[in-house]
């Protein structure tokens, strides 16, 4: 591999620049290749907008939050079909003599990626979102950054809902799966945990939190996954970004009686340095990706399965959003430590 391309496309997320780091020097030193970092995903490839990476771009980034490459959801592009994309896509990459792409992104990175190779173009993916809901790994890197911001964030509010004895509700990012809730929820430690895949009841919070109050404390923390949905909702097959964050506020203070407050967490959980785990892992990742591509692999994506790094088809990285599965170990774990998970 003489020439390799690299992207970062979707959300940014912690470790982003890490993983850049470690596809860079590792392609250069152990491929002698040439990398081409792509501006703002894979719009930058669609324009051919990139430029050459080498080892000063690269010093000094490894802790640094963001991506020095810029990203985005291609919603410039949104109206275009795919296989034109793809089409256009290739055009640019042998215009540039591109032999093989590493593409750092989530879920919709990794379908766009899929489609990719299947035209043709040698391609690796690592798998990277707060959200943790890529198929075929069992964690992706941004994930413990955005679980420790959250847990941290659940402290200090703890401090304010006990003084105030108040009701405080955290919201937090996670899309359709309840990741960050589920972490953030037992590490922080919250008494009410709501995600999407185990649809809430408002009479059992309120229930939850009377008891509490019943046993003399007055406050609770309450975790609400941003795709969190009632029981009714999810019958009526409705989903809303923030309804029950937004609906509950209300709903809990006037059926308790308790000062309820909502502190919505947002983009601050993607934002600044990467954990030590988020380190180590994007660069693992990297690292891994320039082996696979170096020993002819290519068509996947890095995963971690069993704590071992695997390479994934993208046929399954791509396959839609990893939930929650109900047996989950941090769900029976939330339950036996008497946390009330809304149903
Ligand atoms: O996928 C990461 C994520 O931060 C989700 O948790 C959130 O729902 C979404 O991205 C926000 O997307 P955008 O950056 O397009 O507003």
């Amino acid at each position: 591999i003489r020439t390799l391309g690299l992207l970062t496309a979707g959300g940014d997320c912690q470790g982003l620049n890490a993983a850049l780091r470690a596809v860079t020097l590792a392609a250069q030193r152990d491929l002698g290749a040439t990398v081409l970092g792509f501006h703002d995903g894979y719009v930058g490839l669609l324009r051919g907008d990139c430029r050459r990476l080498d080892r000063d771009d690269v010093a000094g980034i490894l802790a640094q939050g963001g991506t020095i490459l810029g990203t985005g959801r291609g919603r410039a592009e949104q109206g275009a079909a795919l296989d034109d994309l793809v089409r256009r896509s290739l055009q640019q990459a042998t215009a540039l003599g591109l032999d093989a792409l590493v593409c750092l992104g989530g879920d919709g990175t990794q379908r766009f990626a899929r489609a990719l190779a299947e035209a043709g173009l040698r391609v690796v993916t690592l798998p990277k979102t707060i959200d943790n809901d890529i198929r075929g790994t069992e964690v992706c890197f941004g994930f413990d950054s955005a679980v420790y911001i959250a847990t941290e964030a659940i402290e200090r509010l703890r401090t304010t809902a006990h003084s105030h004895s108040r009701v405080m509700l955290c919201e937090v990012m996670g899309r359709d799966a309840g990741w960050i809730a589920l972490a953030a929820g037992l590490a922080g430690p919250a008494h009410v945990v709501l995600i999407p895949e185990i649809p809430y009841r408002t009479e059992a919070v309120v229930a939850a939190l009377q008891a509490r109050a019943a046993r003399g404390r007055r406050y609770s923390i309450v975790v609400v996954a941003e795709g969190a949905r009632s029981a009714a909702d999810a019958a009526a097959g409705r989903t809303q970004k923030h309804a029950a964050a937004l609906r509950l506020v209300d709903e809990l203070q006037d059926a308790t009686g308790i000062e309820t407050r909502l502190t919505t967490l947002g983009y601050v959980l993607r934002g600044g340095a990467p954990t030590v785990g988020d380190r180590l892992l994007a660069t693992e990742l990297g690292l891994e990706a320039v082996r696979l591509l170096g020993a002819g692999v290519h068509g996947v994506m890095v995963g971690q399965q069993h704590g071992r790094l695997v390479p994934v088809p993208l046929a399954e990285a791509g396959s839609g959003a990893r939930t929650v599965p109900p047996e989950h170990r941090w769900i029976d774990a939330l339950r036996r430590l008497g946390a009330c998970l809304g149903d």
